[in-house]
């Protein structure tokens, strides 16, 4: 049978960059994936263009950028391994980058860029990367471990679990991360879709269906939990990235409050309007505003129709918070065909902080989206596949 020090179980953003690190020791590095080419999920990601990190993450905030039943177990791996260490070894490979807005750093160039000084990295300390290999199951075999796969079994001294989650099953997504780290008596959360458009009901649906595609400034909050970024209509209900972020917190049966024009008031703009001569059709005053086919939906919703000036203070102030205060509950989500995340995973209360291993078997690692820690949209997935990557590859 064929033997190494490591094997590494996905060739994504963390099990390339742990293997480059474990490489790097000197350890002898087998990475398998069962795709075609590595790296998948980071040459589509960022619209091609690869979102690597955010540079607003701190040791202050990560706690909350990031979701997971403990949302401070993120904490060592961010702190030892943060986006500054990253963009470093981006500025190294000799990669041009720029911040788009709210910390969030793209490559000038295609993603591929960073799939390359991956592969680099891994080949210069004498890793190997295997392709079109299916890992079907691990075990436990004296005091190391059997990786059984699609061409036979491979023998490793340890394994780092790097599969992923169950996000976009088309590039490779296979959800076997869970179930090896179960049989393993490891406990996995509940996982569900995250950073993924949410979809209406059929009533609600037919009422929104002809403002697909209007895309707009919003706020959109769940509970104390608010998001102000750009808001899509689609023909199944709500995307964008304020949409996205808020999917990760919103449950089924949970209302959203929507703000369409945030940090403005719209009442008084169309008291305003009123004074200066209210014979226009309210609906009309509010396309003034906004997307004239939105201005007809909320006035609809708000009960009202006719000419601005038959309308009172108190009749604008409903429309205002019809406007400000939109009151949104989806049905559900498009699922994990179009989420970018798995929320969810592998027990963080299993796993050892300090260095990605399993508490209970010594020798076997997960890192990345398959441990229950999910980040903002905005590079902080990725820099969490960088640093439990790198966290484990110091030490595996
Ligand atoms: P990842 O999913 O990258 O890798 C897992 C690997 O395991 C895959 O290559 C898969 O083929 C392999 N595998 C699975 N089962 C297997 C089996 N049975 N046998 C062999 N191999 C198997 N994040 C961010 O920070 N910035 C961004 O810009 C984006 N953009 C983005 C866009 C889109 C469309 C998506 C879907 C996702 C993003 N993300 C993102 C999220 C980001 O892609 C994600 O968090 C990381 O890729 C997770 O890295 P991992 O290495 O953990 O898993």
């Amino acid at each position: 049978m064929e033997k190494t020090d490591i094997v590494i179980l996905g060739a994504g953003a963390a099990g390339l960059f742990a293997g480059a690190e474990a490489a790097r020791r000197g350890r002898r590095v087998l990475v398998l994936d069962h795709a075609r080419a590595p790296g998948e999920k980071i040459r589509i990601s960022g619209g091609g263009r690869c979102n690597f990190t955010n540079r607003d993450l701190t040791r202050q905030n990560a706690s909350a950028r990031f979701l997971s039943a403990n949302p401070r177990f993120a904490l060592s791996a961010l702190s030892r391994f943060t986006p500054a260490d990253f963009i470093a070894r981006v500025d190294r490979a000799g990669i041009a980058w720029h911040e788009k807005h709210l910390g969030q750093l793209f490559c000038d160039g295609k993603a591929v860029q960073i799939i390359d000084m991956l592969c680099d990295d891994l080949r210069a300390g004498g890793g190997a990367l295997r392709l079109g290999v299916s890992v079907e199951a691990v075990r436990r075999e004296g005091d190391g471990f059997v990786v059984e796969t699609s061409e036979g079994p491979i023998g490793a001294e340890s394994v780092i679990v790097a599969t992923g989650g169950k996000s976009i099953p088309k590039m490779g997504a296979s959800g076997i991360g869970y179930r090896i780290a179960e049989s393993f008596g490891l406990r996995v959360t509940e996982t569900r879709p995250a950073l993924v458009p949410l979809t209406f009901a059929e009533q609600d649906l037919a009422k929104t269906t002809n403002l697909s595609g209007i895309a707009m400034a919003a706020r959109v909050s769940h509970g104390k939990t608010s998001f102000d970024e750009a808001l899509l209509f689609t023909h199944r209900g709500l995307s964008g990235p304020a949409i996205l972020q808020i999917s990760s917190y919103w449950r089924e049966g949970d209302t959203l409050r929507v703000d369409l024009a945030p940090g403005r008031d719209i009442a008084a703009e169309l008291a305003q309007m009123r004074q200066e001569g209210g014979k226009i059709a309210i609906h009309n005053a509010l396309a003034r505003l906004m997307p004239d086919k939105l201005a007809a939906f909320l006035v609809g919703e708000a009960g009202l129709s006719g000419r601005l000036a038959d309308h009172g203070n108190k009749a604008l102030a409903v429309l205002g918070a019809q406007i400000h205060a939109w009151q949104v509950r989806p049905v559900g989500s498009e699922g994990y065909r179009t989420a970018e995340v798995t929320l969810g995973g592998v027990s963080t209360e299993d796993i050892d902080a300090r260095t990605m291993e399993a508490r209970s078997v010594p020798g076997l690692y997960i890192i990345g989206e398959v441990v229950d820690v999910t980040g903002w949209l905005g590079g902080y997935n990725f820099q969490w596949a960088w640093s439990s990557g790198w966290t484990a590859g110091q030490v595996a």
